[in-house]
This record gives C-alpha cells, sequence and structure tokens, in this order.
C-alpha cells in the first residue's frame, strides 16, 4: 500500500513486509520493529502489544463516539499527526493505541512518552538521544525514543508538560521530520507518526505563554476529543458487562451480573473518574464480590446538591442556609443508600455508619417511609 507522509512531510513510502531499513540499531543491536515500547517510572520496557477492549465496547452506541471512530479510520489511513484531548479516564491512550493498530505501521513500534514521569532534565535525550561525550556521564550513544519510534507511532502523552525548549525542538522535527541527537552534529531523518494526548486545554495553555502556538498547529492536523463517560451514559450497561466479565476471567470467579437497580445508580452516577473509575469500581465488585463495594463510592462521591443563590440585598445568615439545606442533603443521601441496597435497611445502615434504628427514625423523619413500605 503506498500512502504519502514524513512526519507531516508529503513523502511517499511504501508499506509492505518489513524490511532491513525498517529496523534500526540500539546499542549495537538490532531491534525487530514488531515490538512495543512502553515506559514504567522512566524506565523503557519492550512489552507485548495491548489487547484491546472490542471495538463495540469502545464506541458503543452514542453519536459522538461513532463519529470519532470513523474520524480515526481515516486517521490511520494517513500518517498525519493527530492530538486527542479528553478528562482524564476516558479512553485516551485506548485511542492511540487503535490508531496505531489500524495503521499500515502496525506492525511498527509504539513507542509512549508519558511527559511528566521524566523529569524535564532528562527528557531531551530520553526523547532524542545522544551521543557519546556529549555530556558528563554519556558514556556511550544512545538512540532516543524519536528513533525508536521509526515507521511507527511515537505516543506523547501530557504534552502539555514539555517545557517550552522541548517544544521547539520537537516543532523542528514535526516541520522537517529532522532532529538532531544531544553532541550530534548530523540531523537526522525519522519517519513516525507522532500522536498526542492531553487532558488540559491547549488553547489556555498557549494564551498563558506555556505552550506555543506553531507547535499547536502542527500536532492537531487532526484533532479528536473524547467525550466524558456523563455524555455517553447509554453506553454505560456495555461497559459493565464487558469489565464484569473481563475480570471475572482475570481473577477466576464465577460471573456475577450487577443488580437491575444498581446498574441504574451507575447510569446516573456523574463519574468524574471516567471509564477508568467504572472499571476500577467494577474490579472491586469482583473481587470483593459485595455490592456494598460498590455503593460506597456512589453514595460518598454524590456531587453536592446545587447551592442556593445569593441575595442581592439584605443579610444572610450562613447558618440559616446550612440549616435550611441540611435536611433536603440528608433525604437524598439516605434514598441514595437505601436504593443503592436495594431498600435493604440493615446494609444501607452499615454504609452510612450508623445504627439500624437510627436509620428508621430518620427513615420516618424525612417523610421517605411512603417509599419503603407503599
Ligand atoms: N472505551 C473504553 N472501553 C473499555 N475500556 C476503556 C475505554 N476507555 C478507557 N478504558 C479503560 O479505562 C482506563 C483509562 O483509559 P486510558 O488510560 O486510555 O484513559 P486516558 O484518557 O489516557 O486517561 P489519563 O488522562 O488519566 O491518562 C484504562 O484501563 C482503559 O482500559
Ligand atoms: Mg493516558
Amino acid at each position: 500500500m503506498r500512502f504519502g507522509f514524513l512526519v507531516g512531510l508529503a513523502v511517499e513510502l511504501t508499506f509492505g513486509p518489513s524490511s532491513a531499513e525498517s529496523s534500526i540499531q540500539h546499542n549495537g543491536v538490532e531491534q525487530s520493529n514488531v515490538m512495543s515500547f512502553v515506559e514504567d517510572r522512566g524506565r523503557l520496557l519492550v512489552s507485548p502489544r495491548c489487547k484491546l477492549p472490542p471495538e463495540a465496547v469502545i464506541f458503543g452506541r452514542s453519536q459522538a463516539m461513532q463519529a470519532l471512530r470513523e474520524k480515526l479510520q481515516k486517521a490511520a489511513a494517513t500518517s498525519v499527526p493527530v492530538h486527542i484531548s479528553g478528562e482524564s479516564g476516558t479512553g485516551k491512550e485506548i485511542l492511540c493505541n487503535l490508531l496505531h493498530h489500524w495503521s499500515p505501521w502496525k506492525d511498527g513500534p509504539f513507542v509512549k512518552v508519558t511527559c511528566p514521569a521524566i523529569p524535564s532534565t532528562l527528557l531531551e535525550s530520553e526523547l532524542f538521544g545522544y551521543e557519546e561525550g556529549s555530556f558528563t556521564g554519556a558514556y556511550g550513544t544512545k538512540p532516543g525514543r524519536v528513533e525508536m519510534a521509526h515507521r511507527g507511532t511515537l505516543f506523547l502523552d501530557e504534552i502539555a508538560e514539555l517545557d517550552l525548549a522541548l517544544q521547539a525542538k520537537l516543532l523542528h522535527l514535526l516541520q522537517d521530520g529532522q532532529f538532531s541527537r544531544i553532541g550530534g552534529q548530523e540531523d537526522r531523518r525519522v519517519e513516525v507518526r507522532i500522536v498526542s494526548a492531553t487532558s488540559r486545554e491547549l488553547k489556555k495553555e498557549v494564551a498563558a505563554g506555556a505552550f506555543r502556538q506553531d507547535l499547536l498547529y502542527r500536532i492537531n492536523v487532526i484533532c479528536m476529543h473524547l467525550p466524558p463517560l456523563r455524555e455517553r451514559r447509554g453506553d454505560i450497561p456495555e461497559l459493565v458487562s464487558h469489565f464484569l466479565a473481563f475480570y471475572s476471567a482475570a481473577f477466576k470467579t464465577p460471573p456475577r451480573p450487577v443488580p437491575g437497580l444498581l446498574t441504574r445508580l451507575l447510569e446516573n452516577y456523574d463519574w468524574p473518574g471516567n471509564i477508568r473509575q467504572l472499571e476500577n469500581l467494577i474490579k472491586r465488585y469482583v473481587i470483593l464480590g459485595s455490592e456494598e463495594a460498590i455503593c460506597c463510592d456512589l453514595v460518598t462521591q454524590s456531587p453536592a446538591p446545587a447551592c442556593p443563590g445569593f441575595p442581592s440585598c439584605g443579610p444572610t445568615s450562613l447558618a440559616t442556609v446550612i440549616q435550611e439545606a441540611a435536611p433536603d442533603f440528608e433525604r437524598e443521601f439516605i434514598l441514595k443508600a437505601l436504593e443503592a441496597h436495594h431498600w435493604n435497611r440493615k446494609r444501607a445502615a452499615r454504609t452510612l455508619g450508623i445504627s439500624y434504628r437510627a436509620l428508621l427514625y430518620k427513615i420516618r423523619q424525612t417523610g421517605l417511609k411512603a417509599r419503603v413500605n407503599p
């Protein structure tokens, strides 16, 4: 298959079985280009390729995600830079993996760099490599991760954390497909797709002078925004089933479906930690095997009720406002605990940290009795 690009340059390349040129020399050892590189606390590890969830789970049913899938497919067929934005835990890394997997360089390396995980003093040498003697401690020559990603994908996670000097060097790579190792005399060429991600708003970073505008235009030739989970609630049941099956198999426990009421609670929750939070919750449910393990989170992390508007005139006593708001808040909180436990009052009382008798009293006092015995 032929298609054109070279880190943003229009260069014709031929894709086919791995060739001698598509492998690179690292410290004298030729590495196959069918490896994935991930980094763990700043160290680079070679890992087997990540296993991705099924596409039906990744994209779900929402219109926004279907549109994203189409965009991703089109982007994957080229090798222009892609920028992925979205709140933490929305699946930016999964999307990047999929992009690599769908690209003609899917058998090439996938190299991830978590920018804030590497001290800024080391990041330049990690990214671009160095020549022997270029600084104290540079005893040998070392290629950087940019080179390691040759004919593959370089994933720059949390790119907003790059300092301005490195941004300039990255711009050079994106513009000309060239870079130089630290202490190197020659410009080196590399063919790589750069995918960047951030949960920050880069336009705001540009306005604050922390991110180069010209780099922003270079990295987001194609820009993809992942919606937060609260904007795709319809996909929650499918995600829950997927995580249940996955973790039941992983921990060798019999599959234990989530009761309907609890699923409704999951669908109504706001998910500040997005899919990662949902995944961890289901993992806990599978390991501990009890609904309480989930309910505590959903009840204690519920958003605070709306604050009343501040009156434009007249004195306002804080104590009075709080006193007036407390019963509604308490009622709402107790109701959520009861719903989470299928109206089992003993278990709800345990979760709320009050006695069974105290809960019965509060149910009467807050008018929830009619809900218990309609
Ligand atoms: N669509 C999805 N389907 C299944 N699992 C998903 C999906 N999106 C995310 N996940 C899971 O949620 C977790 C977080 O995903 P990921 O690391 O891709 O998010 P992120 O946006 O990169 O988060 P952060 O900004 O915190 O790095 C992972 O364990 C991933 O497997
Ligand atoms: Mg991430």
